[in-house]
């Protein structure tokens, strides 16, 4: 059976930073509280004549050179987003334009936070069946576009970003187990209401804020400690692993938190953690290829690494991909 791997990988973020001090302007919060509450302190917003594909096409253009391939020779683009750039045509279509991937089919996933994991591992399918033979899944969010700046239980969280991968045939080590799951009777707690077919944008949306994220903070809380474990341990069974053979986990940035605590209980040491959510508070769909990123930039993962992804959000979905890198 072939094996499918990252042959290339790069990301962007946006240049303006957000700190907690700007947001005590904004809403009634502290420094502190976000500091302690969340683990973050800076988070990034792009530019007002930007949006999600300008980003996800910076990072995807990296990822190909990265990958020493040109945007011809890209089979498919899968863009996971819970902040498209719009309902229709997909982000994926956009960004094929905008890089000259005149070859590729596109298409997007929408699975909250959980997008990358869910794009990878399907990408991963059409790689193994020997379909095609390079794919790149990109990351990609705006989410200042469709956060409330005036509720501070949720502005305080979230950041724009964008990470891409590209994915082909590996002789060694590549993606060695994926994990997805999917419950959507807590489909209410993480949910941006109106501008669907549900309840269409209308002057009443608009005034009742219906057009930006909504969340209950505790449930999401409670459901991403319990499946951010389970999610790690079901994908390092799947591969015949344990979390012993784990180098380092790379984890959805959605609260400090929530990943000590599901650390804690899979008895994880803190420092083979991948974190950014200090910087660049949640990303989303981008979380986990920009954290990704870094790590194998500054030289922390290197060849051989087993590194497990893992990823939770709206939907409810949830996610995991182990990995052995395979670049060096
Ligand atoms: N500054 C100051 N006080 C605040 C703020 C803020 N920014 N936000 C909330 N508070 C207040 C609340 O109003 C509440 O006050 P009250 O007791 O007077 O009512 C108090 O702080 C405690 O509120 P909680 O919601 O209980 O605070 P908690 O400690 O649970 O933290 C948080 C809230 C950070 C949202 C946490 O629940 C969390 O991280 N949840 C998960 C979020 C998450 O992971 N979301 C993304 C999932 S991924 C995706 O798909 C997008």
């Amino acid at each position: 059976m072939k094996k499918a791997g990252i042959i290339g990988i790069g990301s962007y973020v946006p240049d303006r930073v957000v700190t907690n001090l700007d947001l005590e302007k904004m809403v009634d919060t502290t420094d502190e509280w976000i500091k302690t509450r969340t683990g973050i302190s800076l988070r990034r917003i792009g530019p007002e004549n930007a949006c999600t594909s300008d980003m996800g096409a910076e990072a995807a253009r990296k990822a190909l050179e990265h990958a020493r391939l040109s945007p011809e020779n890209i089979d498919l683009i899968i863009v996971a987003s819970a902040s498209p750039d719009m309902i229709f045509p997909s982000t994926a279509c956009i960004i094929q334009s905008k890089i000259g991937a005149s070859n590729a089919a596109a298409f997007d996933i929408q699975a909250g936070c959980t997008g990358f994991v869910y794009a990878l591992t399907c990408a991963v399918q059409f790689i193994v069946s020997g379909m095609y033979k390079n794919i790149l899944v990109v990351g990609a969010e705006m989410l200042s576009r469709i956060t409330d700046w005036e509720d501070r239980n949720t502005c305080v969280l979230f950041g724009d970003g964008a990470g891409a991968v590209v994915i082909s045939e590996v002789e060694e080590g590549g993606i060695l187990s994926s994990y997805l799951g999917a419950d959507g009777t807590g489909a209410d707690l993480l949910i941006l209401p109106a501008g669907g077919s549900k309840e269409p944008a209308s002057i009443d949306t608009v005034a009742k804020r219906r057009h930006f994220i909504q969340m209950n903070g505790n449930e999401v809380f409670k459901f991403a400690v319990r499946i951010l474990e389970e999610a790690a341990r079901k994908a390092t069974e799947k591969a015949n692993l344990s979390m012993n053979d784990v180098d380092y986990i790379v984890p959805h940035q959605a609260n400090i938190r929530i990943i000590d605590a599901a650390v804690k209980r899979l008895k994880f040491p803190r420092e083979q953690l991948v974190m950014n959510l200090d910087r660049y508070g949640n990303m989303s769909s981008a979380s986990i290829p920009v954290a990704l990123d870094e790590a194998y930039r500054d030289k922390r993962i290197k060849r051989g690494d087993i590194v497990l992804l893992v990823g939770f959000g709206a939907g409810l979905t949830w996610g995991a991909n182990l990995l052995e890198w395979s670049i060096d």
